[in-house]
């Protein structure tokens, strides 16, 4: 296969927050993923999991958003402050009726940023909440003059404002968060932005809830209406896409015992995310040409049937090398539209859907997705550059789907391409021309296993990164040269390093 990139032709910087994540109260995410309490034996800082804080410190982690997802259309922020041993119990009606004891609220929230040193994302409740609450929730973390929410913020042991960088307004409000005309929302996104002020020097991306995506309905119609009606009055407008492995929502496939043309299906379901971009950036180019609006990808990812013997409302599964190529084709996919894509979050952090780690007890292990996203870090706050390849197509009964997904950036005199071979059974063998002579000093990692090869408690580093052997580098006058092979069902990160003049031209 060849591929071609072109450091030189730099497209936009590759906003770090498409490496963004999400954290809900639903199952075990909150609870026992990521939040153990001060009182667990499970070792915890202030209640968060010191594991999990640890792994996920480590891909540096750019933003989460909280509290859902559906969730956050029924979730009163007040219920969660004060004293832990008075914060009232609810049930949790989206995800499994259990209760919740609110013991995770909003200072146990911030505190998790603090300690990921990443950026809170919080989603507000346009479904069952009020504007007078959404107001006094964004006066209470942001402003500094003395009012009864910050003195009530001083009296829950937080003084100084803390500064919340994105605001989402509503979740899903065409279904969980009020099964709402687009017409309808527009007008209620209106009305409730107009109350995120910009307090204490915090000025808030405000997101609009944008479509749900998905086959038949790409959803342009929600996003055509909100840019016409409330454009305007947005920073962010957001977009939810699952890959669902199964052809019905009740239907869905196994997350780990799947044959070889529902793995192929699946991949190509995730390449269609290029074409719903397309799509969607096409409308949003129309409503605003300068590309004001980010195009926020909030919630992403696979999503199978859970694991058996867990509860449905749960979402527990599994994750496979599927999973891997998953990431890998979505991430690539965001890379080369990073001029709209602002923020993107895969749906779960811990123990949901398609989460980065699992968890059981004082366990944890990392995914295969996991170790995704530590093979794409490089590219955050990179320049995306040019890169094309004369693909194989393989089949799948939903059309053809390309063999090797790519993309490239730039940074700090390094050249960064992921690459990913979804073929099952085939190695790739690229043959990559540098269109520099600049660059040469080469390293490479690689993901690889059998499509159904995952991680578990009992076997925790069944598929983990490795060194790319054999990567061959030639420099030319104008350019390099370079091949290696990848395995069948991989991915991998290679790293190019500028040589200085004098090098390179010995
Ligand atoms: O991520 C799980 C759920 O999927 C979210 O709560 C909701 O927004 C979406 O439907």
């Amino acid at each position: 296969m060849r591929i071609i990139v072109s450091p030189n032709r730099k497209g936009p910087v590759i906003h770090p927050e498409i490496y963004g994540h999400f954290a809900e109260h639903l199952g075990r995410c909150v609870y026992e993923g990521l939040y153990v309490g001060e009182n667990s034996d499970i070792p915890n800082i202030n209640g968060m999991r010191t594991d999990v804080v640890q792994a996920l410190k480590y891909l540096q982690i750019p933003v989460l958003r909280w509290p859902g997802g559906c969730f956050a259309s029924e979730y009163h922020w007040q219920d969660g402050i004060g004293p832990r041993e008075s914060r009232k119990t609810i049930v949790n009606n989206f995800w499994g009726g259990v209760a919740e004891d609110n013991s995770f609220g909003t200072h146990e929230f911030m505190e998790l940023c603090r300690q990921l040193e990443c950026k809170p994302y919080i989603n507000m409740n346009v479904g069952s909440g009020t504007v007078q609450e959404m107001m006094d929730w964004v006066e209470y973390l942001t402003s500094d003059v003395q009012s009864p929410m910050t003195q009530l913020r001083g009296k829950n042991g937080r003084k100084e404002p803390w500064k919340v960088p994105y605001i989402g307004i509503g979740n899903e409000n065409w279904g969980g968060g009020g099964t709402m005309r687009p017409e309808y929302y527009a007008d209620e996104y209106r009305r409730y932005q107009t109350y995120v002020r910009g307090l204490g020097g915090n000025r808030p991306c405000r997101i609009a809830c944008g479509a749900g995506a998905g086959v038949p309905d790409p959803g342009y119609g929600w996003t055509e209406t909100l840019m016409k009606l409330a454009g305007p009055h947005m920073d962010g407008l957001s977009l939810h896409y699952y890959v669902i492995s199964g052809d019905t929502w009740e239907d869905k496939g196994s997350a780990t015992e799947f044959d070889e043309a529902t793995y192929y299906k699946m991949l190509r379901r995730a390449d269609y995310t290029d074409a719903l971009l397309r799509g969607h950036e096409a409308i949003m180019d129309r409503y605003d040409p300068k590309g004001r609006i980010g195009l926020m990808f909030d919630e992403w990812g696979a999503w199978h049937a859970v694991e058996p013997g867990t509860q449905t409302g749960f979402l527990y599964q599994q994750n496979t090398m599927r999973d891997a190529q998953i990431a890998a084709i979505t991430l690539n996919i965001f890379n080369r539209h990073s001029r709209r894509v602002r923020m993107a979050n895969l749906a779960q952090l811990a123990n949901v859907l398609q989460a980065l780690l699992l968890t059981d007890g004082r366990q944890m292990i990392k995914t295969c997705t996991y170790h995704v996203f530590d093979l794409f870090r490089q590219h955050m706050g990179a320049e995306a550059v040019d890169i094309g390849t004369d693909n194989r197509y393989l089949e799948s009964s939903e059309g053809l789907l390309p063999q090797i997904s790519t993309s490239a950036s730039v940074k700090d005199g390094k050249l960064h391409i992921t690459l990913a071979n979804a073929h099952a059974r085939d190695e790739a063998r690229i043959s990559l021309r540098i269109d520099s002579a600049s660059y040469a000093k080469a390293s490479g990692r690689l993901l690889a296993g059998d499509i159904h090869a995952h991680n578990t408690f009992a076997a925790p580093d069944t598929v983990g990164l490795v060194p790319l052997e054999g990567i061959c580098t030639k420099t030319e006058p104008l350019g390099t040269e370079v091949t290696f092979s990848l395995p069948p069902c991989s991915v991998a990160a290679v790293t190019f390093e500028r040589q200085h003049a004098t090098e390179h031209s010995k």
